[in-house]
């Protein structure tokens, strides 16, 4: 709002007061406009106006010092006038004052020379060769803020559908033991998948006892464990994350890749549930039309377990596009997207004692791979174009 000099409501010391500070700001803010507008008057612009400004402060007439006397001093009941005279007088010298510096640096700021500039960049160490020179009155460089990778996007997309239906959101370390990654996921001491080709170890740990011994998550499971030691029954929980395989990276593996892991547990969860739960998700995810069906599987922590499928949502599980072969579900109509089934009695086992009872509670699980699901989803046909980080690739996704 533009500035005016008030009438003051009351004489108090805290009326004039603020009264003071505000005519004081105006003042400032004055100032600092007229000290861009003379950088702007050196490289071009138009020329501030300090007639109008010299007016609108010390003008005779109705410069604002003229109003404040009026306004302020001259209205003063008797009693008060002793000490509004006091603060007006200083107010007015302060500005007085400043009125005069302003009148002398803001046109010494535009009628300084090169040299000059050159001086004064000198005294303070900063001897700036022209061409690196910045001008401060052009308009800054816009950053692009880049986008939403696509296997987030499509996690959260995920995360978002399970939301929905009341899962909240867990996660767990990345660096794991193999305790988490296996024991407690009730995987034989000797099942292929602890095999070095699958899971990455960390180094040097041979000393430690197998169970302590540190790698890196090769799937989101663990976090079931993870999240039972700390919740009691019942829970309904998605974990999204990051896990890694000895995979060399090709167009459909990564050393690295997503995963998108569920959890239900409570009293009485059946097959049913599971089947319910999932062909709803699809169906969200991919679309009302599609359809899943579960062909029986192996996980060493779900017993019994299934691999899910969804009709081929491009091309419409006909196995066609045209005249052409429907690559994505090999012709066969159907794509495989998650493995699940019901949480195996042997892993409640491991965490009983915090209400688990594997008489009383039953669950579901299930994991699915975010990378393949943004690959079928965008008609991506290679993996690694997701992680090379060429900002080309990735615009497409804004
Ligand atoms: N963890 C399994 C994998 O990475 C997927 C899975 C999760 C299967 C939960 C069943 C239940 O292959």
């Amino acid at each position: 709002m533009a500035y005016t000099v008030s009438k003051l409501m009351d004489y108090s010391a805290a009326a004039l007061e603020a009264a003071v500070a505000a005519a004081k700001a105006e003042l400032q803010r004055e100032h600092g406009d007229l000290s861009v507008a003379a950088v702007k008057h050196r490289a071009g612009g138009p020329q501030p106006d300090l007639k109008g400004f010299r007016d609108r402060w010390m003008g005779r007439k109705s410069g604002y010092l003229t109003q404040i006397n009026d306004l302020w001093l001259k209205t003063a009941p008797p009693d008060h006038r002793r000490d509004v005279g006091a603060r007006v007088n200083e107010l007015r010298q302060w500005v007085t004052e400043q009125v005069a510096e302003i009148l002398e640096n803001v046109p010494a700021m535009w009628k300084v020379t090169d040299a000059q500039l050159e001086g004064v960049f000198a005294d303070f160490g900063l001897k700036v060769p022209a061409s690196e020179r910045v001008d401060i009155t052009l308009p800054g460089v816009q950053r692009a803020i880049g986008a939403e990778h696509p296997v987030i996007k499509t996690t959260n997309e995920m995360v978002r559908v399970f939301q929905k239906l009341g899962y909240s959101v867990a996660d767990g370390p990345v660096v794991e033991t193999d305790y988490y990654n296996f024991e407690a996921l009730n995987f034989p001491a000797n099942h292929p998948a602890r095999d070095t080709q699958d899971t990455l170890f960390i180094a040097g740990q041979q000393g430690k006892p197998q169970r302590e011994r540190l790698l890196l998550r090769t799937h989101t499971s663990p976090v079931q464990i993870r999240t039972m030691e700390k919740m009691r029954p019942p829970i309904r929980i998605v974990i999204p994350g990051i896990v890694h395989r000895n995979d060399p990276p090709d167009a459909s593996h990564s050393p690295m890749f997503h995963q998108i892991e569920g959890l239900a547990v409570d009293t009485n969860i059946t097959f049913g549930d599971l089947k319910g739960t999932l062909d709803h998700a699809m169906k969200e995810l991919f679309g009302s039309s599609v359809k899943t069906s579960f062909r029986p599987s192996f996980f060493p922590f779900t017993e019994p377990s299934a691999e899910m499928l969804v009709s081929c949502f491009i091309c419409g599980g006909s196995g066609r596009r045209g005249t052409e072969p429907c690559r994505p579900c090999k012709q066969t109509g159907w794509i495989e997207i998650l493995g699940c089934g019901m949480v195996d009695p042997n892993v409640f086992e491991f965490v009983k004692d915090n209400g688990y009872d594997p008489k009383r509670v039953s669950g579901f699980a299930f994991g699915m791979g975010a990378d393949r699901i943004a690959l079928l989803k965008y008609g991506v046909d290679d993996l690694q174009l997701f992680f090379n980080g060429d900002v080309r690739f990735l615009e497409q996704f804004v």
